[in-house]
């Protein structure tokens, strides 16, 4: 029975091989070295000639059973590497859906431009279009369409930038008033965004500021439609709570003028440093359109009123972030300027 003998010990031998295989590739030369044409297996099984009869039946039937047993082992053996290396596979591809996004920083709107659109939407939300005008401006368009004629004296109130070829940097955004007035006929009710100049530099004063003028043109329009939306717009940005004051001023352009004060917001009205003691801000310019302002324009004063404004937008953020320097506002101190991610 050595024949039988070394049968078995083939098979025990064939069995502990393919447990320890590691790789597709191992096990492939092994099924080769078994059970192909030169394989071990089929050697014995030529062999069997040479066998008695009996024996022959018998290692034969063994054979075979071997035969069986190695090929169903080398299936499941391919099965088991098949599926650990899907399951690395899978492993190394895993995406977590919960993880938080690494963090985008994509910087924050600047207090003085998020003051300046906020406020845009208020007026725009009662019906307001936006107008723009440039900033180096006729002279004619600053001043002397608005009434301020050459030897006026409140050409000297706002300090002017000149430029050599007869224009000027715009010192208020009163001239897209102007503007308006000469592209459109009324009714027409604009408010006008925008930078302006003037030769004035210290805590409250930067030579260049941002303004927001607004305009109503139309027939009937009153001093009361003046106050009315003035004081919608303040409460917006300052809360309900806000005292407002109009007090009687003057502006070429605008009869009567007035200018409107709120409470002081750092005191809350009782007097400190930034209100002067009087526990009231002033917050912009306001009035009737003078008839000369329509004369220049050719709109018919008889027919129709309008009202006009002009406020300062450094002023306000100013006052709602309670901040004393406006310098601040224009230093790009990132330090600075990060505070305000998110507020608006
Ligand atoms: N233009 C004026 C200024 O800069 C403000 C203002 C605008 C006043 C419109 C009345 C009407 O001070």
């Amino acid at each position: 029975m050595e024949v039988k003998d070394s049968i078995l010990a083939l098979k025990e031998g064939v069995l502990k091989k393919i447990e320890d295989v590691k790789t597709l590739d191992e096990l492939n030369s092994l099924r080769v070295e078994i059970l192909g044409k030169k394989g071990k297996l089929k050697e014995i099984l030529k062999s069997l000639g040479k066998l008695p009869p009996e024996e022959r039946k018998e290692i034969g039937k063994l054979a075979n059973e071997i035969k069986e047993i190695v090929e169903k082992r080398l299936k499941e053996k391919e099965e088991a590497i098949k599926r650990s290396l899907l399951e690395k596979k899978l492993q190394g591809e895993k995406i977590d859906i919960t993880l938080p996004p690494s963090w985008i920083d994509v910087g924050a709107s600047h207090p003085v431009i998020s003051t300046l659109v906020e406020i845009s939407e208020i007026f725009i939300a009662m019906g307001f279009a936006v107008e723009e005008g440039p900033e180096v401006e006729y002279e004619e368009y600053n001043f002397d369409m608005l009434n301020i004629p050459k030897d006026h004296p409140a050409r000297d109130m706002q300090d002017t930038f000149f430029l050599n070829n007869g224009m000027l940097l715009r010192t208020h955004t009163s001239p897209v008033q102007i503007r308006a007035m000469l592209k459109r006929k009324p009714p027409i009710a604009i408010i006008a965004p925008g930078r302006v100049y003037r030769k004035d530099a210290d805590p409250t004063h930067s030579p260049m500021f941002h303004q927001i003028e607004g305009l109503l043109v139309d027939t009937d329009v009153t001093f009361r439609d003046l106050k009315g939306i003035l004081k919608l717009f303040i409460e917006h940005v300052f809360g309900k709570d806000i005292p407002i004051r109009f007090r009687p001023s003057y502006f070429p352009f605008t009869e009567p003028s007035a200018e409107v004060d709120i409470g002081c917001t750092v005191c809350g009205g009782t007097g400190c440093r930034v209100c002067k003691g009087t526990g009231w801000l002033e917050i912009l310019g306001c009035g009737m359109v003078d008839p000369n302002v329509f004369r220049a324009v050719n709109i018919d004063h008889e027919k129709y009123t309008g009202f006009a404004f002009g406020l300062g937008v450094e002023r306000i953020a100013m006052l709602r972030y309670r901040i004393s320097d406006i310098r601040i506002l224009f230093e790009n101190n990132m330090n600075f300027n990060l505070q305000f991610k998110g507020i608006r």
